[in-house]
């Protein structure tokens, strides 16, 4: 079976906010999490999405975007 090849273009997810900051990454304190920190995907590469999984890395230096996780923090 033929699989079919769908092009992308690289290019920047985040048109205009936090552009001067090398990493846009935003924390939202709760007080019910298993774990001590999760991080969840916002740049819509992530392996295991919504989880993050460092993909935004690789985005970043191949688009100069600036995208990162959403750190969720057990308080
Ligand atoms: Fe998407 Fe980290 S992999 S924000």
């Amino acid at each position: 079976k033929p699989r079919r090849m769908v092009m992308v273009r690289a290019q920047a997810i985040n048109p205009d906010i936090k552009k001067d900051e090398a990493k846009v990454v935003d924390s939202v304190l709760v007080t019910e999490l298993s774990k001590p920190l999760t991080a969840y995907c916002r740049c819509w590469r992530s392996g295991i999405f919504p989880l993050c999984d460092g993909s935004h890395v690789k985005h970043n230096k191949e688009t100069g975007d600036n995208v990162g996780p959403l750190l969720l923090k057990k308080q």
